[in-house]
């Protein structure tokens, strides 16, 4: 299969080759991967292995399921945040603990689903899990037109919460999602970042969870949540992918379309 690969830390240290099908170990499912989506600065997140394929959330079609695997069947369309620490989904295989995989939303795109996992989790749990954000408080969202801004944005007022721009007084939450000065000069009761750690914050890392991603799936079934897409590349200008997600000014995510 062909599979993207980190050869080095860094965007020239990236290559398209071609390997081996990944074996299935127990409790894995086979996924044949349709789009597999990206996050600024993921190269620089800490590796134990290299090569390594990038990319930590995937929407697909199970081929393949480890014997007395249960939770999904070849042929489900599903969705997933893989683990960070494995191989992930820039590829045209990945073989992905079974558990973790929900059945992707039936009204979108394959691109618009893997889209979802890793900034859509983020969201949640940044602002639920760890911000605790309830109807009717005010909550201030940095890099709000981001991958994973954009998400918080909708889930927040989803959820009555009421969105604030800096200057307008002190947020009940601060979610951040930006880093640097703007984490910096944010206001709040409660400050939570999903970019970096600094003082006066709590700094999480996202979890998969399958129940939060059912959730999820709802929510954009019923048109409360819309996935943005701010660019598609194919799996063979990878480095252009990424590329993009170090850019500014984006809308939404960057995803590598895989397969139609
Ligand atoms: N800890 C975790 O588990 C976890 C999970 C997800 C993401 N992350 C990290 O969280 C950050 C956000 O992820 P993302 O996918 O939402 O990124 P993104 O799509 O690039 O969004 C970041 C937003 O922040 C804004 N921004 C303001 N100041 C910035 C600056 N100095 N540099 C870059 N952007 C700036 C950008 O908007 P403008 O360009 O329009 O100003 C952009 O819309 C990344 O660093 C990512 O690695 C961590």
């Amino acid at each position: 299969m062909r599979a993207v690969r980190l050869h080095q830390p860094a965007i020239d240290g990236l290559s398209v080759d071609e390997i081996d099908v990944p074996s299935l170990a127990p409790g894995e499912a086979l996924v044949r991967v349709h789009a597999a989506a990206l996050t600024r600065d993921e190269l620089d997140w800490p590796l134990d292995r290299l090569p390594a394929i990038p990319s930590y959330e995937l929407a697909g079609v199970v081929e393949a399921v480890a014997p007395g695997v249960a939770d999904v069947a070849p042929g489900a369309a599903v969705f997933a945040l893989t683990p960070f620490d494995r191989d992930g989904n820039a590829a045209e295989y990945s073989a992905v603990p079974a558990g973790l995989l929900a059945s992707k939303p039936k009204n979108v795109s394959h691109v618009e689903s893997a889209a979802v996992p890793l900034a859509a989790l983020s969201a949640w749990q940044g602002l639920f899990d760890h911000g605790r954000l309830e109807a009717g408080e005010r909550v201030l969202i940095t890099g709000a037109a981001g991958g994973v801004g954009h998400f918080a944005v909708q889930l927040a007022r989803h959820r009555g919460a009421e969105i604030v721009a800096p200057g307008e007084g002190r947020a009940d939450l601060v979610f951040d999602t930006a880093g640097g000065e703007l984490l910096s000069a944010a206001q709040g009761e409660r400050v939570v970042s999903v970019a970096e750690e600094a003082d006066g914050a709590t700094y999480f890392v996202v979890a998969p969870n399958r129940a939060q991603l059912i959730e999820l799936a709802a929510l954009v079934d019923g048109g409360v949540l819309k996935p943005m897409i701010d660019s598609t590349f194919p799996l063979a200008e990878a480095r252009a992918a990424f590329e993009r997600t170090m850019q500014r000014g984006k809308h939404g995510k960057v995803v590598l379309s895989v397969t139609d």
